[in-house]
């Protein structure tokens, strides 16, 4: 039973290779998946990829009843925005906010994270109270960029769809729906890959534009 490690290990190693479906946003639709036995109430930790030469539109959206979390361009700049209002007043959080410092549209691709009340993995040895919980955003393309609190959102609840490219609105005249590729879309607390859209309004693949023609 020896092999058994190695074959899993293996395993880990080939899922974790596989890259997500590239999506190319026109400014006009947006996507959204809502995957079974994927729970992001109270925690999640967001992946992708994208390139834009947009300012202002939106790029992850996801809400509950009272609370919400946006993914944003804002005059070029990267906006992560958690409204957790507490209804029982003083004492409570009532969200987060994080922007970059450099502008993403130059249609270089970005890599961006963002997370809620995760557990920091570089304090495994911490327990119960004493455990270190993070939100924040780091972005990367040459260099990388960190905003993290060491915050916990208390009674945060959200749940699926999540709306990427925009949020179904189609009220808000300034952030609109995102114009750009968006590609290997992540969730790490639930470890999924977000392949297969549940609702796509007009979202096609991106088109390779490196690759050979055949001959
Ligand atoms: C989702 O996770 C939270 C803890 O993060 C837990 O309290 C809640 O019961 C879970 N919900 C479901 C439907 O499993
Ligand atoms: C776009 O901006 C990023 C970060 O500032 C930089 O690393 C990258 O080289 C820029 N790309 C181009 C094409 O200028």
């Amino acid at each position: 039973m020896i092999l058994l490690p190695i074959f899993l290990y293996l395993l880990t190693v080939g899922v974790s290779a596989i890259k997500g479906p590239c999506f190319s946003f026109g400014g006009t639709a947006h996507i959204e998946f809502e995957p079974e036995n994927f729970n992001i109430s109270y925690s999640a930790h967001y992946k992708l990829e994208f390139r834009t030469v947009q300012e202002n539109g939106i790029l992850l959206y996801a809400r509950g009843t009272h609370d919400y979390e946006v993914l944003y361009l804002f005059g070029g700049k990267l906006h992560y925005l958690i409204v957790n209002p507490t209804p029982w007043g003083a004492g409570g959080t009532s969200g987060d906010y994080f922007q970059s410092d450099e502008k993403v549209n130059n249609n270089t691709y970005f890599t961006v994270e963002i997370f809620r009340n995760r557990h920091n993995e570089n304090s495994p040895q911490l327990t119960g109270n004493a455990r270190l919980i993070q939100t924040g955003m780091t972005i990367k393309a040459t260099q990388e960029e960190k905003h993290v609190h060491n915050i916990e959102l208390r009674g945060l609840q959200i749940i699926t769809p999540v709306y990427i490219g925009g949020d179904g609105a189609k009220t808000d005249t300034v952030i609109q729906e995102f114009e750009g590729e968006i590609r290997d879309i992540r969730e790490k607390r639930n470890d999924l890959v977000f392949e297969y859209p549940s609702l796509n309004g007009g979202v096609p693949r991106c088109v390779a534009t490196n690759h050979r023609r055949p001959q």
